[in-house]
């Protein structure tokens, strides 16, 4: 048999997602401490709760910015934690995570609007630890989550950190160009300040489409929407910079989070399958002090809109 390296933890909860081989896509089965593609005879360690399906070839082509995205997030004090988005008024982050609650709120009630209360087969996107895999889940539907990043301070194997029933949740390290997944898996598939971490939107919208069922949506928040690509472009330089002045390493563009165009947005969607609204978040008041606050330090201001999308066809 062979495949990737052997298990060291335990297999949680049974697989409720029917995951597919990397390689050839064939359905996976349960087997010993990870799942098996009979067709090819491969073999997918599932360590810590988290099925282990990318392709050593895609593993070690991400792994630098993987490193370097972990090492930012872990010096800015991003982390898993007990209880997110829920934390101490004290904390470092608190108004970001009260307004990223406040926005994952809303993205729910949209997509409860379309899809009506439930339960619903969730595909959380760049998931991280979890917090919106465990908000859904505790709203009693039924969660998958995929990420790159597999850390135990902050990827895959961090979400038990943020609440002990994060063991539910059916995790595998995948990435969303090319999701291990059965055609038309899920109800929502859900985006949080992961959508524009994507090397090809279209594909991706396009394969995520895919694994969406006919009448499905997908939910994006939380990434930065703007009006002009240069601003965009501006925004990647300046923390390209930052980051080369903090660590002395070379940075390579491509491995870079990126951002979204506004007008874009529309023809993307439409080109990929979808049709789409695009909602301002809550908290209007809040939201033009930001923007004016940003134009004024840097002549450009990001919006974080929700995109709800729907799958008609
Ligand atoms: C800003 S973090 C957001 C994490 C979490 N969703 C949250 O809201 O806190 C972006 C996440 O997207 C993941 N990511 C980046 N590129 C990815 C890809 N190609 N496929 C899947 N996940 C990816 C990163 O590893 C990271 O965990």
């Amino acid at each position: 048999m062979s495949g990737e390296a052997r298990a060291t933890g335990l297999a949680e909860a049974p697989s409720w997602v029917g995951w597919c081989c990397s390689y050839c896509s064939a359905p996976l089965e349960p087997h010993g401490h990870g799942l098996l593609c009979r067709a090819e005879d491969r073999w997918f360690a599932t360590q810590d709760g988290v099925h282990r399906l990318l392709t050593e070839e895609r593993r070690r082509e991400l792994l630098p910015a993987v490193e370097m995205d972990q090492r930012v997030r872990r010096d800015e004090g991003w982390r898993a934690e007990p209880g997110l988005p829920d934390v101490a008024p004290g904390h470092p982050h608190a108004r970001a995570w009260r307004s990223r609650a406040a926005r994952f709120r809303q993205a729910r009630a949209l997509a409860a609007g379309r899809l009506g209360p439930g339960p619903w087969r969730v595909l959380d996107l760049g998931a991280g630890c979890c917090w919106t895999a465990i908000g859904l889940l505790e709203d009693g539907h039924r969660v998958a989550a995929v990420d790159v990043n597999v850390d135990a301070e902050d990827g895959l194997r961090g979400a038990e950190r943020v609440s002990p029933r994060a063991a539910a949740i059916d995790r595998a390290e995948a990435e969303m160009e090319a999701l291990p997944a059965e055609p038309a898996s899920f109800d929502l598939v859900l985006a949080a300040a992961s959508l524009h971490y994507a090397a090809h939107l279209t594909r991706t919208l396009v394969e995520l489409r895919r694994v969406t069922r006919r009448g499905g949506v997908f939910v994006a928040f939380d990434s930065p929407v703007f009006g002009r690509r240069q601003d965009g472009e501006a925004m990647v330089a300046e923390r390209m910079r930052v980051q080369a002045r903090r660590y002395s390493v070379p940075l390579d563009r491509d491995g870079q989070p990126g951002y979204l165009v506004g007008d874009e947005l529309p023809s993307l969607f439409r080109t990929a399958g979808w049709s789409l609204e695009v909602h301002a978040g809550p908290g209007r008041a809040r939201r033009w002090a930001w923007d004016l606050r940003e134009v004024l330090r840097r002549g450009r201001a990001a919006r974080f809109p929700i995109l709800l999308a729907r799958r008609d066809g």
